[in-house]
């Protein structure tokens, strides 16, 4: 087995050019992209680095990127379009802002985020919104951020422009139509309109739904991504208004190419199903990463790397526990970890204090704790990432932990300490959306359910996926396995694999 440094030169010279040397060798984390972290904006005049902050108009918060290298300023809209303007891969997002000073605390039932991109020169950043598909009666205007080619020369040579609109204010459990775009006056560029359904109201007793999905990135870059595809639409069709995944979207977070294949596979899906995403040992730390999560900011450099949520009846806390946690060599500056613990002991005791309204407490992250994976170099970032976390679960009563990485489905009986114990966590790894399949243990102790996939067998699953349906009294996980990314279209066409009733 080589060492992940020499991992990262063949990942390298793969993207860049010959791609067929990345097929056994796909399953370590690119760290040789890894740089160091220069404060993140651009210089002003007196040598102050200024760091891109925005405050969307109308919410009471301010939202910033992480530091990350070669992170350019913010730029407000402007009506102007490029020679050829291109939008392209709407998504829905959430804004808000954990930082303990702001008051701007995510919350999806008001607020959320349209994200979209555009070749370099279109600067327009508008919305149009309203309550009705032919009456898009007001606008909210947001910025964008221009990304430049990496050294890999991934995407195209201009750059990306990012694009985000944050809105507030809104009414919970409502549809609203809207669309983007903007420009000069009669030259104005705007997307389809799409629509979205706001969070419902806080302290809800009405069902809500989410999908759980991981792992989408597929072995070598080439693919289309059908399997991820297929799932995003399943889950579109299944109603679900958001959908936690566990990390590993792309084979390389640093490549443009590969992200514009998981936005392509998305599809619409995206305009109207929040994907709330944790990062993976294949994205940490790369300037694309922040553009494609659209999640609530952390006011500190770390932005975006975890943060918090209400979903109706359920709390839902994601964390990137690659960077600084199984990776410490990846935080330069070793304040992560702290910053990150320090927060979720505080995110989780506010969320347990507020059971009455919200019973429900969800955590998902990209690294299991417990898994069957027959990759026995693993057991370290478990250990690892148990050290870190399993302590405040149990503190906090965390009722459904979810991670990827293992290439497999697998729930284990609730957790708690060192034993199965029925008041505990259960812990599941839903990591099945298209990463190569991986074999199986019979040694992990608490497996109570395990579901390989892509097996050589024809008649084996493309892929495997959950619906949660969860109210105040009942919190109900259904998986399904997907025989077909070809042909289907819903969780109808699948099977179910799985049906499991949580008690509080
Ligand atoms: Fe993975
Ligand atoms: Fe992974």
């Amino acid at each position: 087995m080589a060492s992940r440094l020499q991992f990262g030169v063949l990942g390298l010279v793969a993207v860049s050019s010959v791609y067929g040397l990345l097929a056994s060798c796909t399953d370590d984390t690119p760290e040789l992209i890894k740089v160091a972290k220069p404060d993140t904006g651009t210089v002003d005049d007196t040598g102050v680095v200024v760091t891109p902050k925005f405050t969307p108009a109308g919410c009471n918060y301010t939202t910033t990127p992480p530091k990350i290298e070669g992170f350019p300023d913010f730029e407000k809209h402007e009506d102007a379009v490029g020679p050829t303007p291109d939008l392209r891969y709407v998504r829905r997002g959430i804004g808000g802002n954990t930082d303990k000073a702001s008051t701007g605390y995510a919350d999806p039932s008001t607020s959320f985020v349209v994200g979209w991109q555009s070749d370099a020169a279109t600067k327009a950043s508008r919305m149009r919104f309203g309550e009705a598909a032919d009456k898009l009666d007001k606008t909210q205007d947001g910025f964008s951020y221009l990304v430049q080619q990496d050294r890999l020369k991934s995407g195209p040579a201009e750059g990306v422009r990012f694009h985000e609109v944050h809105l507030c204010g809104l009414t919970p459990g409502r549809t609203y139509y809207y669309q983007v775009g903007g420009g000069p006056s009669g030259k104005e560029v705007w997307s389809p309109v799409y629509s979205l359904t706001t969070a419902p109201v806080k302290g809800t007793t009405d069902k809500v739904l989410f999908g759980i999905a991981g792992d989408s990135r597929d072995a070598d870059g080439r693919s289309t991504q059908p399997t991820w595809g297929a799932i995003a639409k399943r889950l579109k069709n299944a109603g679900v208004g958001m959908t936690i995944t566990t990390g590993d979207s792309v084979l390389f977070g640093y490549n443009q190419d590969l992200w514009d294949i998981w936005s392509k596979a998305t599809g619409d899906a995206g305009t109207s199903v929040f994907f709330a995403m944790s990062l993976g040992n294949h994205e940490s730390e790369f300037i694309r990463n922040y553009g494609h999560l659209l999640m609530p900011t952390s006011g500190t450099e770390h932005s975006e790397r975890y943060g918090s949520f209400d979903w109706g009846p359920v709390h839902f806390i994601m964390i990137d526990d690659f960077f600084g946690v199984v990776s410490p060599s990846a935080d330069d500056t070793g304040t992560y970890k702290t910053e990150l613990l320090a927060w979720l002991d505080k995110d989780l005791g506010k969320a347990n204090e507020n059971r009455a309204a919200v019973p429900w407490i969800v955590t998902f992250h990209h690294h299991p704790m417990y898994s069957s994976t027959t990759q026995k170099e693993r057991a370290a970032e478990r250990t690892k990432v148990k050290e870190a976390f399993q302590a405040l679960f149990d503190k906090h009563h965390v009722n459904l932990d979810v991670a990827g990485h293992d290439h497999f489905y697998e729930r284990n009986n609730p957790i708690k300490g060192d034993k199965a114990d029925p008041t505990g966590t259960t812990y599941l790894i839903d990591a099945a959306a298209g990463a190569p399949a991986y074999s199986t243990t019979t040694d992990n102790p608490f497996s109570a359910k395990i579901q390989k996939y892509q097996d050589k067998d024809p008649a084996a699953y493309e892929g495997i996926y959950t619906i949660v349906t969860a109210d105040t009294a009942s919190f109900k996980l259904t998986t399904y396995t997907m025989q077909s990314a070809a042909s289907g279209s819903s969780p109808a066409d699948d099977k179910v694999l799985e049906s499991v009733d949580f008690a509080k």
